[in-house]
């Protein structure tokens, strides 16, 4: 029976050692029982690198970027000419991790000025990198201009003002895209939309009260008359974890809208980048689109849009970053404690088993942060004993450190067992952090049935080396 306890999407499951390919990696399997990724073992990868442990799945990452070039290039050739596909790095970035995206021939989203510097030193052409962020510092809008990468994502007026001054100072022209507020309120947790008015980014398409023209159309105005600024073109992202297509074709309309009321101005606006935010499946409850499917109903909205306001269609760009990352990764963690409590609802008490494992809010905010959901497996052995409602917990000293909110789980599930929480790729190890001086844990990447660590797990001393007169 189901637990009452349980939301409605969780169902009990038939066979608690099956493993969803639409959650977990490609490489993913159960081999004599045990999780494998590519053929190895979780016990071996554990032995070798410890716990807990990231995984990633480099095949199945380099696989996913490339259905993105692939299908979006298919989809917009007919009638856009080609798509830049950018990677959105703050998913997941590191030095090799760069260096995958650009031998997959994909270009690189930076949101500040360290992962800029992580993209120059994996040698990513500047041309192919474009920089984010809603209050760039003079330091990081200066290292971009001097660098003349591809584009500097313009969030503000006050920031188009200043990016003009910097870029005289230095004798330089800085490429420019603007990003706007298309006024798309998309369907995901609120600290994750970002098109909508009320929030922090963008440039607002709607005249303020008593105003005649809107700060995006006034920055436009300013890029384009402006000596110092080369206007790339308009950028939109309405936000991530976002399923529904209809979102994005409403933001591309706007957006599409607006490049017509400046065409007829004599104002062309060559490229338009409608952003990232492309759901993936955390539980058995999410059924995203791949990108064929995604790809081609955008082409074909851009397609007619572009068609009934009589512009050409811009060069297309889009800023992926979960739907790469996120599959391909996975966390492997040991349990430790056990215990179940009774929880009463509806006038009865039913069981639910907490799992504590070796880590929690620290590798994986997530849960914490957005209430998000995840879901896991024993992953040492299968188990024939029943499954229990279960709450996998992590080890800080909060009691929202929670990394699945609700699994069912073998009830004989252990200290010593293995669980693999899947879909952990994007937004674990980059939002990562020390809490409780917790180690984080390493980055292991399989390829081609091998495995090597691409970031080093850390130590205390880790924890000392930023320590002063020590
Ligand atoms: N482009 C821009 C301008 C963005 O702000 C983002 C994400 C992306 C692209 C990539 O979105 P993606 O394809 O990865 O959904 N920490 C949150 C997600 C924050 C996303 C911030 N911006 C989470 O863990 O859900």
């Amino acid at each position: 029976m189901d637990s009452p306890l349980a939301p409605q999407w969780l169902s009990r499951p038939q066979d608690t050692a099956a493993l969803d390919p639409k959650i977990f990696s490609a490489g993913v399997a159960r081999n004599g029982g045990e999780v494998t990724v590519q053929g190895l073992g979780v016990t071996e990868l554990v032995e070798r690198f410890g716990s807990p442990l990231w995984v990633m799945d480099e095949n199945d990452f380099r696989s996913r970027a490339r259905q993105y070039v692939d299908a979006f290039n298919t989809a917009f050739a007919p009638l856009c000419g080609g798509v830049d596909v950018f990677y959105a790095s703050k998913a997941l970035l590191t030095v090799q991790v760069a260096q995958w995206v650009k031998e997959e021939g994909l270009f690189m989203d930076t949101a500040s000025g360290g992962e800029l510097a992580i993209a120059l030193r994996a040698g990513t052409d500047p041309a192919k990198i474009g920089l984010h962020g809603n209050n760039k510092s003079d330091d990081e809008l200066q290292t971009a201009i001097s660098k003349n990468i591809g584009r500097i994502v313009v969030d503000s007026l006050s920031e188009l003002h200043r990016v003009e001054q910097l870029a005289e100072q230095l004798q330089l022209r800085a490429n420019v895209m603007l990003r706007l507020t298309p006024g798309v309120d998309a369907s995901t947790h609120e600290h994750i939309a970002t098109a909508h008015e009320d929030q922090k980014f963008g440039l607002s398409m709607t005249p303020a009260p008593g105003e005649e023209t809107s700060v995006a159309y006034q920055a436009v105005h300013f890029a384009a008359a402006t000596k110092h600024i080369h206007l790339v073109g308009l950028h939109s992202h309405i936000g991530s974890q976002i399923f529904d297509s209809q979102g994005f074709e409403t933001a591309a309309t706007r957006m599409l809208e607006f490049i017509a009321v400046l065409d007829a101005e004599s104002i062309q606006v060559a490229e338009l980048d409608i952003g990232g935010g492309y759901g993936i499946a955390y539980t058995e409850a999410d059924d995203p689109d791949g990108p064929e499917v995604i790809a081609t109903n955008l082409a074909r909205h851009i397609d007619a849009e572009t068609a009934r306001l009589g512009v050409d269609c811009p060069r297309i760009s889009i800023e992926p970053g979960r739907s790469i990352a996120g599959p391909a990764g996975m966390t492997i963690y040991t349990v430790g404690t056990t215990k179940t409590v009774w929880v009463e609802h509806g006038g009865e008490h039913y069981p639910r088993r907490y799992v504590a494992v070796d880590g929690g809010m620290s590798d994986n905010p997530r849960p914490v942060l957005y209430d998000a959901d995840y879901t896991a497996v024993l992953a040492n052995r299968v188990s024939d004993v029943d499954p229990v409602f279960s709450r996998v917990v992590g080890k800080h000293c909060e009691s929202g450190d929670i990394v699945v909110n609700t699994v069912y789980l073998p009830e004989d599930t252990d200290h010593g067992d293995l669980v693999v929480v899947p879909a952990t790729g994007a937004y674990g190890h980059a939002m990562s952090s020390n809490y409780n001086m917790l180690t984080r844990p390493a980055i292991v990447a399989v390829k081609d049935g091998a495995a090597r660590e691409i970031i080093r797990r850390e130590t205390y001393a880790d924890l000392f080396a930023r320590e002063v007169d020590l």
